[in-house]
């Protein structure tokens, strides 16, 4: 099962992927319970299901911003499921960025800082990368707002921000929960139009939706309960593997 599950066509390959919150005592939480799961590079993929079925802790995991207590899990081939905490950040600086229900922005930094702040905990010239941080505010419509502060903005320009501080690192997969969680549908459209862009030019993407019409977006959708899939519909064809 190993080997088949390092094969280089999958972005994302979970095999019995558990994770067991331990919460003192006996007291303990089975949030996933054996996922078997494959995203291959290009794809787009919708987590659904109730509150508490484990799809935060399946994003989390996938992110490496948590380790599972049981199964693999390999990114691009690479078995992630036993790196130490130093290994884990540096991939995930290197091949993921996130976009979260409530932003997660900086109040006290503008707009371009909150662009760089990924690049800062990386150790990056904050200087040299100003170009590219411009570049991405124009990307995401906010070229006329780089010294505003997140509080000057609406909800929908701040979940823009985010994602432009998602791509700054140009991580491989982006990974969302809930990114149209706080915005009205227009707004959310708008930002789901981006996602959907990045898509096309070659992202990954993990979005968690409660929304039925955001996850008619996806190319496929995996439907979560009680820590295991319970089931996944697929909306249309994965795209053409690319012969890299
Ligand atoms: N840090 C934690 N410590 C303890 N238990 C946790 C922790 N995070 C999540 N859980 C528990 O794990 C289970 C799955 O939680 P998770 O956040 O993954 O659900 P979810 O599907 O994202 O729900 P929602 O739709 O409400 O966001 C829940 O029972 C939750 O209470
Ligand atoms: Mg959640």
């Amino acid at each position: 099962m190993a080997s088949l599950a390092s094969q280089p066509e999958w972005m994302i390959r979970t095999v019995g992927l558990q994770k067991t919150y331990f919460l003192g005592g006996e007291n303990r939480v089975h949030a996933l319970r054996g996922v078997d799961m494959g995203v291959r590079r290009g794809d787009y993929m919708a987590i659904m299901g109730p509150s508490g079925s484990g799809k935060s802790t399946m994003l989390n995991l996938i992110g490496c911003l948590d380790r599972p207590t049981g199964g693999q899990y390999f990114l691009g081939g690479d078995d992630v499921s036993q790196m130490d905490d130093d290994a884990l950040s540096a991939i995930r600086g290197e091949r993921i960025g996130f976009i979260f229900q409530s932003y997660n922005l900086i109040p006290q930094l503008t707009v371009l800082e909150n662009i760089q702040v990924p690049l800062f905990y990386q150790g990056h010239d904050l200087g040299k990368t100003l170009h590219r941080c411009r570049e991405l505010a124009n990307l995401v419509g906010l070229g006329d707002r780089l010294d505003h502060r997140p509080n000057q903005l609406s909800g929908g320009q701040q979940q823009r921000v985010a994602i432009a501080r998602s791509l700054v690192n140009d991580p491989l997969i982006i990974l969302a929960d809930e990114p149209t969680g706080n915005l009205d549908s227009k707004t959310g459209a708008e930002v789901l139009d981006l996602i959907d862009r990045l898509n096309r030019e070659g992202k990954t993407i993990v979005l968690v939706t409660h929304d039925d019409k955001v996850a008619a977006r996806a190319h496929r959708v995996i439907h979560m309960k009680d820590g295991v899939i319970d089931r996944e519909v697929i909306n249309r064809p994965p795209p053409t593997p690319s012969a890299s």
